[in-house]
């Protein structure tokens, strides 16, 4: 058997091959941008087999780079962008449309007829989500409906639906695994989540025939063998994972109440509950944060959709600074006797709000307002929205461990943002010593399946942090601030 671990991390706007030789040491990364296809306003798609060309490059790019053979890899662990929706014909492996993204609101309506039906509570109970265009369900509906013939092959058990690891798992196995694991499927508005299974209420109220579902596994089962045509090996597939699940594993949280936030374009934070789901009274998700060797752990979830876009917004919309790195040294300079406020609610805003309508707003702007106070607003928002998650998620459970909030992603390399987020949290943030999160999630699920890399406990405690960010903000400042932002997102609101 080999000696490294491969992660396969197909992102929504990249694809990320890392090899790892221990949990501690990255030999080498390969990663490739993708075409975003926006056919029309509040439409995301992804061309398949673009997801497949650029993974197959960035694993052969990979092991380049590292002068090491396919046949050295021990295990291959997948995570992926989630909720993203594909249909395929079994037969000629072709996808019978192009994959709806987790961002495209056209089933916008759909989620709207159901809710007016009064469907929500039934399917928030089962599912831990909302109604909402985000996930799997009315994409896939919205697909056998859009192309002929889709819905009656379906029904014959001809087409397949699978989320970005499903597919990916379908190639890498030359067509013969049709599976996903079970934090996947927990996104798709299909799967019982106590119950550790497709929903066939559910499935009917969406429109979706089950003969297209995918055989759900634990998340670190066996998804097959890659096919050695495809990848030049045959290597067993032993971890498959959504990305922000992923991450969690990554950063080492386990047990309850352990919370990790990763920073990318949005940023997705999660609250391990443990072997109950939580439902949240403040409109969180609910999810499967892993399931391993058939025990389910879950997890509160909350998404920003504004974190990393609010320092692109700094750079291209207003060209206040040149390199999104120059954004937290310019922050630092801000005047601090102004307090502006911005909420970058651009696409309206997440969780724990929900208003699709709500557009952002810029508030205290005066005659000596600047560069530095717009880019300090801009960093703010993505730490002031942390705090709210945050908030919402210990009102909805107080159970679980006092822990340090584990931060990754882009914006976790600011020193100034991730003091500030310390700082409004009035609590301690810890920045890892593997960056790469996602990835490590997925490659210890394959690492610890065959068992070359430490289980749970060990994996835990060869965590290490780089850096951890104590709060320093007087607590009566941090009041103040607190309540400006408040009262920003307050008249921000749509409704
Ligand atoms: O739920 C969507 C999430 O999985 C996407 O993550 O990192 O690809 O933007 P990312």
């Amino acid at each position: 058997m080999g000696d490294l671990i491969l992660a396969i991390d197909q992102g929504t706007t990249s694809t990320r091959a890392m090899l790892f030789s221990d949990p501690t040491r990255v030999v080498a990364v390969a990663q490739e941008e993708f075409a975003q296809s926006y056919p029309r306003s509040g439409w995301v798609e992804h061309d398949p087999e673009v997801l497949i060309e650029t993974m197959l490059r960035t694993v052969r790019d990979v092991l380049a780079r590292a002068r090491r053979e396919a046949g050295e890899i021990a295990a291959i662990g997948i995570t992926n962008q989630r909720e993203t929706t594909l249909i395929w014909d079994r037969t000629t492996g072709r996808p019978i449309a192009p994959a709806i993204v987790w961002q495209d609101r056209r089933t916008h309506a759909a989620c709207e007829r159901l809710r007016a039906e009064g469907a929500e509570p039934m399917v928030s109970a089962r599912t831990g989500l909302l109604l909402d265009p985000y996930f799997s369900a009315t994409k896939i509906a919205w697909m056998l409906d859009s192309v002929d013939g889709a819905r009656a092959a379906a029904e014959r058990g001809e087409l397949a639906f699978g989320t970005v690891d499903s597919w990916l798992i379908w190639r890498l196995t030359g067509g013969r695994v049709h599976a996903t694991d079970a934090t996947n499927a927990s996104r798709t508005l299909l799967f019982d989540i106590r119950a550790n299974a497709w929903d066939p209420e559910l499935c009917a109220l969406f429109g979706v025939p089950m003969a297209m579902l995918p055989e759900v596994r634990d998340s670190d089962g066996d998804f097959g063998t890659t096919d050695p045509a495809v990848i030049g090996a045959a290597i067993p597939i032993r971890g498959v994972a959504g990305d922000q699940q992923a991450a969690t594993l990554g950063q080492a949280c386990f047990r309850p109440g352990m919370m990790k936030a990763t920073y990318g374009t949005g940023a997705f934070v999660l609250l391990v509950t443990g072997d109950e789901p939580v439902a949240s009274s403040n409109r969180l998700l609910t999810t499967i944060a892993v399931r391993r060797g058939g025990r389910t752990r879950y997890a509160l979830e909350g998404a920003i959709f504004v974190a990393g876009a609010a320092v692109q917004w700094l750079r291209d919309g207003l060209g206040v600074v040149g390199h999104a790195a120059e954004s937290g040294p310019l922050a630092e300079r801000a005047d601090p006797a102004q307090d502006v406020y911005l909420v970058p609610a651009f696409t309206g805003l997440g969780a724990p709000h929900w208003d699709a309508e709500a557009r952002g707003a810029i508030f205290g702007l005066t005659r000596g307002t600047g560069p530095a106070e717009l880019a300090r607003a801009a960093l703010e928002s993505v730490c002031f929205q942390t705090g709210d998650l945050y908030a919402a998620m210990h009102e909805d459970f107080a159970g679980g461990e006092a822990t340090v909030l584990r931060a990754d992603g882009g914006m976790a390399v600011s020193d100034w943002t991730m003091q500030r987020l310390a700082d409004l949290l009035a609590h301690p943030v810890d920045r890892p010593a593997i960056a790469e999160t996602t990835a490590l999630g997925a490659a210890w699920l394959a690492g610890a399946a065959v068992g070359a890399w430490p289980d749970e406990d060990d994996f835990a405690r060869m965590w290490a942090r780089e850096r951890r960010f104590e709060p320093a903000m007087a607590e009566e400042e941090r009041l103040r601030r607190v309540e400006g932002w408040r009262d920003a997102v307050r008249r921000t609101l749509s409704g």
